[in-house]
This record gives C-alpha cells, sequence and structure tokens, in this order.
C-alpha cells in the first residue's frame, strides 16, 4: 500500500503540490469514490485510480483477471463474434492487454489478460507447464478406471498423447480435471476419449491463482500478492 499523491506523481499526473489540490477539488477517483486526502493509503495494483474520470497508468506492466462467459473468444479482434476484450472497462481496455493462452468460445471461467509480453510467454510456454484446473458437466459419470488412465498419459482419439493429468470424479455426471499443457479443446477432448463428453466447462483456476468471489463477466487486477504467486508459478519451471 502506499501514499494516493506518491503514486499519482510516480505516475506522472502532476507534481504533489497540485496533485493535494486535485484531490481536495474531487478530481481523483479510487474504486469510483473521491478521494478525500493525499495521505489516503491505496494498492496501485490492485485499486482502479481515476483523475477526471481517466485511468491513470499504472507502474508497470498490468495483469487482469477476467471471469469469462460463453459466447465470447479469446481475441483481442474477432469479425463475427465478440471477444473478452469487449468485457474490460474502459480504463482496462486503453492499457494494451491481450489473453494470456485461451479458453474456447463455449468455456467458461478464469482467463488472464496483461500487457506484459514475456510473462504471458513463460506462463504459456509449453515447457513450464503451468497447472489449471477446470470442472466439466458431462454426460456418463467417470470411475477409477478414468482415474487411472488420465494420470498415466491419456491417448486422444487422433493419436496425441497427453501428459499425465489429475482426474477427480465428483459425481455423477460431474468432474474436476488439472492439466499442465493447454492443447486445443484439450479438456473436452481427454473427456471425450473416455466416453465423457462435455456439456458445460469452467476454469476455475490457474498457476495458484483461483476465480474465487469473481463473479461472471467481472474482472480485477491481481493483487500484488497474486502477482507475485504467478511470477514464482512461471519462473518454477525453467
Ligand atoms: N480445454 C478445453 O477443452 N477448452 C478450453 O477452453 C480449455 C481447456
Amino acid at each position: 500500500m502506499q501514499r494516493l499523491d506518491k503514486i499519482l506523481s510516480e505516475a506522472g499526473v502532476a507534481s504533489r503540490k497540485t496533485l493535494r489540490d486535485m484531490i481536495r477539488a474531487g478530481r481523483v477517483t479510487v474504486n469510483g469514490t473521491a478521494a478525500a486526502r493525499p495521505e489516503e493509503k491505496c494498492d496501485p495494483a490492485a485499486d482502479v485510480i481515476l483523475v477526471d474520470g481517466r485511468p491513470i497508468r499504472p507502474p508497470g506492466p498490468v495483469v487482469v483477471m477476467l471471469h469469462k462467459p460463453a459466447g465470447y473468444v479469446t481475441s483481442t479482434d474477432d469479425p463475427r463474434d465478440p471477444t473478452v476484450l469487449e468485457l474490460l472497462p474502459e480504463e482496462y481496455r486503453r492499457l494494451g492487454l491481450f489473453p494470456v493462452g485461451r479458453l474456447d468460445k463455449e468455456t467458461e471461467g478464469l482467463l488472464l489478460l496483461t500487457n506484459d509480453g514475456p510473462l504471458a510467454h513463460r506462463l504459456t510456454a509449453p515447457r513450464r507447464g503451468v497447472e489449471k484446473t477446470y470442472e466439466a458437466a458431462h454426460t456418463g459419470t467417470a470411475g477409477e478406471a478414468d482415474v487411472a488412465a488420465f494420470a498415466a498419459g491419456l491417448t486422444l482419439r487422433d493419436g496425441t498423447v497427453c501428459r499425465p493429468a489429475v482426474l477427480e470424479p465428483l459425481g455423477p455426471g460431474r468432474s474436476r480435471v488439472s492439466v499442465c499443457e493447454g492443447r486445443y479443446h484439450q479438456v473436452r477432448r481427454m473427456l471425450a476419449a473416455r466416453g465423457l463428453p462435455v456439456t458445460y466447462l469452467l476454469r476455475t483456476a490457474e498457476g495458484g491463482l483461483t476465480l474465487a468471489g469473481l463473479p461472471r463477466g467481472q474482472c480485477r487486477l491481481l493483487t500484488e500478492a497474486e502477482r507475485r504467486l504467478l511470477e514464482a508459478e512461471g519462473r518454477g519451471y525453467g
């Protein structure tokens, strides 16, 4: 946490003295509420700070977590379908964010967006094997033989051999799946290979981060603690 006037001066908005006047005049908002004092404490990575209704560019790269709804494509631009970028508030859209990896159009859940190219590369590089967890609804019920087949490394219908993965049956027609790779339609194809076609897919976690508490269609900046967790995750598999 840092003083608001320090954050604003480091972002190049104005001098500390001018900033005090701007704050007193109600020109600065933090998470939608007018800031009362220059010494107010804020988290530059997590709080949305606006000056005259416009975002200050946070110092350093930004990572946003989005709870993606179905029906949006994981792309920055698409001629036909709405993109995940369209779900971001205007102040985030100006930051040059792009998706880290992808979720299918019909898949929901945790999607990271960043303007930090090297971080995105580290998190998606196959050899780093960042873990992603999904909850699936599917036809049929997974059993012990399916759990063992996932653990051994499944062979998909097209002959692709997957890395060992974790399948946890959650009851009739529901399973949790954790994978360390990101092939096209991977989880859908893995479950289909076991005769368990997916009807709904939600990504609940990635690289130690979880979706908990973030409503569908909403996004937020990662906290500093989450950023550190993600950096460690990206480094850990070098
Ligand atoms: N696996 C899938 O099949 N779809 C996704 O969107 C993500 C993982």
